[in-house]
């Protein structure tokens, strides 16, 4: 096996671990004799389990002479939960490192590498990069930004609306769009609707596909604070909830809210804008954020330009009233050169519906 066929299957193993590991990397890590027999592999499970490097070469108190370490990413170099790859390759006496991806994380960004070159290891990087990089999106995100990864999604017509004039929007797509749509919920740590969704359609927030997997943090924008009590957002203390609103909560509300167990943010701006909502995310370690409408809320989103993915439901169906709201509210684009162009990623037939999936 050549050395990019030994990489994509490190990346195969990598991804048996996907939406698992956050805040941490997908990696996987495979261990070759010289002509690219496996001797050993792993990959990176959890957060707070060994690293791939820990599994692939965890075995051995040094390993084959002439043996050949192959890993998606760059092995860090500092101690996070675990100590450092870089020192444990060293240890066990590898002399050859084949790597796909420096690592962008401001920690590692090459350290990692220099110190097994010190050590005298040969190393070769950027073998696979590409394919490296298109399994971590939301992790590159992470380091490079500090802010979570953002995929919109919504439920639409074929004429783009995500409810009638009358605001009927329970359901557009069949049942199972809809538990696809709760499978993107258990991929995200977080979940974010406006203020009129939590009115209209008192959305559980909740991940029915994978119940006994970590809840999403619930998210709310409301400047004035003011939901309903009745709404399951207000009831249920399923996961934990934020509450983003403007300096104007009143002090009852604020008690109100607060007794209840939801954490409130509040922003200088009358309105909590988008990015600084982000960063308040990213700084409490959540990772993803599902934004799940409606069509005011998505509109902010793209226009800070803060939208990475997209997952449009389309059912065959036309609502057909201009009164209708889109799945996107007012950009104010003039003109077709400001119009924001995304990449369709995949289409997918689910039940009678259409899923298209676009990243920036
Ligand atoms: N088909 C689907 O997939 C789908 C999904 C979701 C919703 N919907 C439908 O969409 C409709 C609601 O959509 P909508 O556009 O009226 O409202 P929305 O986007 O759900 O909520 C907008 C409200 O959120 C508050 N908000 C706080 N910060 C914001 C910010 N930075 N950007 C935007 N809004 C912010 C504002 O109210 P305050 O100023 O009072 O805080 C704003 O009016 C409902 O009919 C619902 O059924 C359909």
């Amino acid at each position: 096996m050549n050395n990019e066929a030994i990489m994509r299957q490190a990346i195969a193993l990598a991804l048996k671990a996907q939406f698992k590991t956050a805040p941490n990397p997908l990696v996987g890590a495979i261990l070759t004799d010289r002509q690219g027999k496996i001797l050993s592999q792993g990959y990176h499970r959890k957060s707070g389990l060994p690293h791939a490097e820990v599994e692939a070469l965890g075995n051995y108190k040094s390993v084959p002479e002439d043996s050949v370490l192959f890993v998606t990413l760059e092995p860090c170099a500092h101690f996070g939960k675990t100590p450092p790859c870089a020192d444990l390759i060293l240890e066990k006496k590898v002399k050859k490192v084949i790597i796909g991806q420096r690592d962008p994380n401001p920690k590692v960004n090459g350290k990692g590498i220099q110190r097994l070159l010190d050590a005298g290891i040969e190393v070769l990087s950027g073998v696979c990069q590409k394919e490296c990089e298109a399994i971590n999106p939301v992790y590159i995100k992470n380091v490079t930004r500090n802010l979570p990864y953002v995929s919109i999604k919504s439920a639409i017509s074929l004429d783009g609306k995500i409810a009638t004039a009358s605001g009927e929007s329970k359901w557009i797509t069949g049942p199972q769009a809809r538990e696809r749509g709760h499978l993107l919920r258990s991929q995200h740590q977080s979940i974010a609707v406006g203020k009129n969704t939590l009115e209209a359609d008192d959305p559980r927030l909740d991940n029915r596909a994978e119940p006994k997997a970590d809840q999403p943090v619930r998210v709310v924008f409301a400047s004035s604070g003011d939901i309903s009590e009745q709404s399951h957002y207000f009831k249920s203390a399923l996961s934990p909830r934020i509450l983003f609103g403007g300096p104007e909560i009143s002090k009852d509300k604020i008690n109100q809210l607060e007794s209840n167990g939801i954490d409130i943010i509040q922003s200088e701006t009358p309105m909590p804008g988008i990015e600084w909502a982000l960063r308040k995310l990213h700084e409490k370690g959540i990772s993803s954020l599902l934004v799940e409408g409606g069509s005011r809320l998505v509109a902010s989103f793209l226009k800070e330009k803060m939208a990475d993915r997209l997952y449009l439901f389309m059912a065959p169906k036309i609502i057909g009233s201009q009164k209708a709201l889109g799945w996107t509210g007012e950009l104010g684009f003039t003109s077709l050169e400001e119009a924001f162009a995304f990449r369709f990623e995949n289409f997918e037939q689910i039940g009678d519906d259409l899923l298209i999936t676009a990243v920036i």
